[in-house]
């Protein structure tokens, strides 16, 4: 009860903070506009979230970034501000419908020779991109039940100094739940799981209140 008061309460200063600190980006705005205008569901990283994706991509000097979850290419742009004019991101989307929007955004916004999107299911890509790693970060923003292949694989795919970053960790909460059977959040948990028991990541998860409420994003730091 009282969570859902806060959760509810909250939301209301998150437009004040993008407008206060994050610069309105024409390029970003229409790769919404556009994604919405072909139907794609409205779950892209909030502008705020998509700075901060920037901000530590740019912090590590990231060259090589993969992403899990294209959607239209929103939070793919974001990080894309962040490579330097050899940098390149690979983009792994399962939807083609969502493919094709995203890479008229990423063309749009000036980054179509820097960054590939890729179609197909994610577990079935990543083998393909070992190849062009190590990666120095990875985001995972795909279908939540995969979590714990996706940790896995990014794990295969870094090297030290690496950052792995991971969207949606918080969903309402049912991933506080043991018992939960939301899917989602047992692909959460079982993640978790997996980073409490690596020895070679130093991670940590914080909550965010953004456009989509309640929510929350891992970090991990790959150390060894
Ligand atoms: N990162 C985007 C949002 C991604 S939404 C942003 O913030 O702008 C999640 C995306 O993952 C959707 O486009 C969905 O089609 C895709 N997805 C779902 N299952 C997938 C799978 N198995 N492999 C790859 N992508 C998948
Ligand atoms: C939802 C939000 C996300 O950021 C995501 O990656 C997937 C789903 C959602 O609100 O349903
Ligand atoms: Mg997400």
């Amino acid at each position: 009860m009282i969570l859902d008061s806060i959760s509810y309460l909250l939301p209301i200063y998150w437009p004040y903070l993008v407008g206060a600190l994050v610069p309105r980006d024409a390029a970003l705005e229409a790769a919404l506009h556009d994604s919405e205008a072909a139907g794609l569901p409205s779950i892209a990283v909030a502008p705020n979230q998509g700075r901060m994706l920037e901000l530590m991509a740019r912090s590590i000097g990231a060259k090589r970034i993969l992403e899990i979850g294209t959607l239209g290419g929103y939070s793919t742009i974001c990080l894309a501000h962040a490579l330097p004019a050899d940098g390149r991101l690979i983009s792994l989307e399962f939807e083609p419908r969502h493919a094709d929007v995203a890479r008229r955004n990423i063309e749009r916004a000036g980054f179509a020779a820097q960054v590939e999107v890729r179609v197909g299911r994610a577990v079935d890509n990543l083998p393909g991109v070992e190849g062009e790693g190590p990666f120095d970060m990875v985001f995972i923003d795909a279908d939540k039940p995969s979590n714990p292949d996706y940790f896995t694989w990014a794990m295969k795919l870094t090297r030290p100094g690496s950052l792995i970053i991971v969207d949606n960790v918080v969903r309402g909460g049912g991933v506080a739940d043991p018992d939960t059977r939301d899917a989602n959040a047992i692909g959460v948990r079982r993640m978790n799981e997996l980073i409490a028991a690596e020895p070679r990541v130093l991670a940590t998860a914080v909550q965010t209140v953004g456009s989509k409420g309640y929510d929350g994003f891992a970090m991990l730091l790959v150390i060894g």
